[in-house]
C-alpha cells in the first residue's frame, strides 16, 4: 500500500512501466527494465495485482523519428516485451498513443509542473545540449508525460532502471503539489523500484558511460537483436583491466569494466554478485569472457529469434495492442473523469 501525500489515503499496488520505441533495444533495457517486468507480471498475478506495460510513441517523438521507423520500432518492442516473456493474458501490455487520457493529463501537470523542476532534469540537458532553444517543447515537457503515464492509472510502483529515478521522484513532486493545490488525496505517491544487480548497464568500451542505443559505437553495447556471433565478438572485445577476478565485491572497487561485466554475468545468471565471485574469482578474463558470452547467448538468442518470428505477423502485435490500449482506457478514463471533476471541469 502506498500512501497519498497528506492524510494517508491507501491505493491498492498497481504497477506501470513503460519503453520508448525508439529503435535498437539493448541488455540495459533488458536487464534494467524488461526482465524485471515480467517478474513484477508474475508478482501481480499471484498477488493479485494489475500490471501495465507500455510503449511510449509519443515520448518517442520528442526527437525526430522516422514516421515507418516508429510503426516497426514500436511493433518490434512490443515483440521484444513479449518474447522476453510478458503475457497479454497476464499484464495489459499496449502502445501509448492509442490511450488518449495519458496526454490529457499531461496538460494539466503541465499546469501543476514549474519550469523549474524541468530545468533541472538532467535528461533534459543531456538530451538538448548546448542548444537548448532548438530542442522541442515536447522534450522539455516529457517528464510531464511520463508523471501522466503512471499516474492516470494510479500506479503505486514503477520498475525501472537508475536513469529514470530523478523523472520518478518529478512524478512524486506533481502528485503531492496537485494534491495539495486542490486540498484532496487523489494521486498516490508513487515509488520508483530500481532493484537487482543491473540498474544500470554500463557501455562495454567504457565503463563510466550507461549502455545506451545512442552510443555511435555500436562495440559498446548488445543489442537483442545481436546474433550469437556478434554477442561473442562484442564480450571478447570489451574493455578490461589486466588484474583477475576478486573473490569478494570489495575487490571490483575502482574497477569499473570488471564490476559491470561480473553485474551482467550475475544479473543473467539470477544470482548475487558474491555468488557471481565465489565461482569466478581467482579466474583471468581470458577465461571469464567466453562463459559470460555463452551465457549471454544462451539467455538472449531465444529471445531475438521470437522477436523475429512476431515481427512476421504484425498484425496480430496490433490486434494485441488494441486490446491492450481498451483495457488500458477502462483504467484511465474514469482516474481523468475525477481529475477533470477536482480541477473545476464541466462535463
Ligand atoms: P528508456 O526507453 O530510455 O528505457 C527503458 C527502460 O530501460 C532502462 N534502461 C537501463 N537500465 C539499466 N541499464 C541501462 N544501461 C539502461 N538503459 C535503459 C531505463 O531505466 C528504463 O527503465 N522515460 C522512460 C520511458 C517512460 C517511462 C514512463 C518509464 C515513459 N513513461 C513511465 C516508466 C514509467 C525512458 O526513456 O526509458
Amino acid at each position: 500500500m502506498t500512501d497519498a501525500a497528506s492524510t494517508g489515503t491507501t491505493f491498492q499496488p498497481r504497477v506501470f512501466s513503460g519503453i520508448q520505441p525508439s529503435g535498437g533495444l539493448t541488455l540495459g533495457n533488458y536487464l534494467g527494465a524488461m526482465r524485471r517486468f515480467v517478474d513484477w507480471q508474475d508478482k501481480g498475478l499471484n498477488d493479485g495485482f494489475e500490471t501495465i506495460f507500455c510503449m511510449v510513441d509519443l515520448h518517442a517523438i520528442t526527437v525526430w523519428q522516422d514516421p515507418e521507423a516508429l510503426r516497426r520500432q514500436t511493433r518490434e518492442l512490443a515483440a521484444g516485451y513479449i518474447a522476453s516473456g510478458l503475457d497479454p493474458a497476464k499484464a495489459i501490455l499496449f502502445n501509448q498513443s492509442q490511450v488518449h487520457e495519458h496526454t490529457q493529463l499531461a496538460w494539466i501537470f503541465n499546469c501543476i509542473a514549474r519550469m523549474g523542476w524541468m530545468q533541472r532534469m538532467t535528461q533534459w540537458k543531456d538530451k538538448a545540449g548546448k542548444n537548448q532553444q532548438n530542442a522541442s517543447l515536447g522534450l522539455f515537457a516529457y517528464p510531464s508525460l511520463m508523471a501522466a503515464d503512471i499516474l492516470v492509472y494510479h500506479a503505486t510502483h514503477v520498475p525501472v532502471g537508475e536513469d529514470q529515478k530523478q523523472h520518478i521522484e518529478l512524478t512524486r513532486d506533481i502528485a503531492i503539489k496537485f494534491n495539495n493545490d486542490y486540498g484532496v488525496d487523489f494521486f498516490p505517491v508513487t515509488e520508483p523500484v530500481i532493484e537487482g544487480a543491473a540498474t544500470r548497464v554500463m557501455s562495454l568500451r567504457d565503463g563510466s558511460k550507461k549502455m545506451s542505443k545512442s552510443d555511435p559505437s555500436d562495440m559498446a553495447r548488445i543489442n537483442m537483436t545481436d546474433d550469437a556471433d556478434a554477442i561473442a565478438q562484442k564480450i571478447r572485445k570489451a574493455r578490461t583491466d589486466p588484474e583477475a577476478l576478486p573473490s569478494e565485491a570489495e575487490g571490483l572497487d575502482g574497477r569499473a569494466e570488471a564490476r559491470n561485466l561480473v553485474n551482467i554475468y550475475a544479473a543473467l545468471a539470477d544470482q548475487t554478485v558474491d555468488q557471481v565471485l565465489a565461482d569466478v574469482g581467482g579466474k583471468q578474463f581470458s577465461e571469464f569472457k567466453p562463459m559470460l558470452a555463452e551465457l549471454a547467448v544462451a539467455k538472449l538468442s531465444p529471445i531475438s529469434t521470437e522477436m523475429a518470428r512476431l515481427m512476421e505477423a504484425p498484425d496480430e502485435i496490433d490486434a494485441i495492442l488494441r486490446n491492450g490500449a481498451e483495457r488500458a482506457r477502462a483504467i484511465a478514463a474514469p482516474v481523468l473523469k475525477k481529475t477533470y471533476d477536482i480541477v473545476g471541469m464541466i462535463r
